[in-house]
């Protein structure tokens, strides 16, 4: 019986999948078939990903960043299933717009992923007020206009609503040259946290999660000044992760789309650490073996 389908799949199908000719459908639905999403600062590295991981799966997605040009580059890279809208996140007004313009095209909003972020070096003995300022405005006041704007759009419009913030494992300990960072990533997961718990008991149907990558290689991590001696300590320290090298914007994408599907319809207010092990290891460098 097993051979005289494989064969009549085969002969039919030209390739298609047998679950799909059996059903009559020639089309492999994607897990989130039907569904909007928003990504920020989806011009380039884990943004750009997580927007090409949400399209395969058959989300519409609107990629948000301030660099416009990278940002229709990506368009015209992930195809028709996504579009390009200029919005900064530390700007209320674009905020407001950019849920109006969702509205009018799609009528709803189901996902939105709260990637955009800034790093710099801010230490807490010479660090400058302007620049904690500029970077607590993107990475933690650009996440809470984010959830405010998505809670209200999503409330009325979406049954499968879901937000999630990208945080860093920087939240999890001190980084004493980038102090304005790590605390703006460790403030997101309490947010993050308050958010969900808002949501459940307004009885909204909105999720709200963090997921808290390690190292992934971006313009951001490239763009991090380090002479020869610290990168060759940083690719040791790359070395010893216990997986032993670093991740990849794919990674991360497929945790958001894990948060963003209805896999994940009972989790709310929680993190997805996607760290390769590293803040799983105390970092004491030998094993035991007896
Ligand atoms: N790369 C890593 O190793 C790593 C590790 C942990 C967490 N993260 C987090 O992942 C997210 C993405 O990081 P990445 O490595 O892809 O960085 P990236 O610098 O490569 O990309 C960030 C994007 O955000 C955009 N952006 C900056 N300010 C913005 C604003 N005001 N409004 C809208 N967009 C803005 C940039 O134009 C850029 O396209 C960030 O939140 C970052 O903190 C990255």
């Amino acid at each position: 019986m097993q051979y005289i389908l494989l064969a009549f799949v085969f002969l039919n199908s030209n390739f298609i999948w047998a679950g799909d000719v059996m059903s009559g459908n020639h089309e492999v639905k994607g897990r989130l078939e039907g569904r909007v999403a928003l990504v920020t600062g989806a011009a380039q590295g884990i943004g750009k990903e997580i927007a090409r991981v949400l399209v395969r799966e058959g989300a519409q997605v609107v990629i948000a960043d301030i660099n416009d040009e990278e940002g229709a580059l990506a368009v015209q890279e992930i195809g028709s299933k996504s579009c390009y809208m200029h919005l900064d996140v530390s700007d209320e007004c674009d905020w407001q717009l950019a849920m109006q313009r969702i509205l009018e095209t799609y009528s709803k909003l189901d996902i939105l992923v709260n990637n955009a972020g800034l790093n710099g070096a801010v230490d807490p003995e010479n660090g400058t007020l302007e620049k904690w300022r500029k970077i607590q405005a993107v990475d933690l006041e650009g996440v809470f206009l984010g959830c405010k704007y998505a809670i209200q759009t999503m409330k009325d419009t979406s049954e499968h609503s879901s937000i999630i913030n990208i945080s860093s494992i920087a939240w999890t300990r001190g980084i004493p040259g980038g102090i304005a960072y790590s605390a703006s990533k460790a403030a997101v997961t309490n947010l993050t946290q308050s958010v969900a718990v808002y949501c459940g008991q307004k009885g909204y149907n909105i999720r709200c999660n963090w997921i808290s990558p390690g190292f992934i290689p971006t313009p951001m991590l490239a763009g991090i000044k380090r002479d020869a001696e610290q990168e060759a300590r940083f690719q040791e320290y790359i070395r010893s992760i216990p997986m032993g090298k670093m991740g990849t914007p794919e990674d991360i994408g497929n945790g958001v789309l894990f948060l963003a599907s209805d896999e994940s319809k009972y989790i709310t207010g929680t993190e997805l650490r996607i760290d390769g092990g590293v803040t799983a290891w105390t970092g004491i460098p030998w094993t035991r073996e007896k």
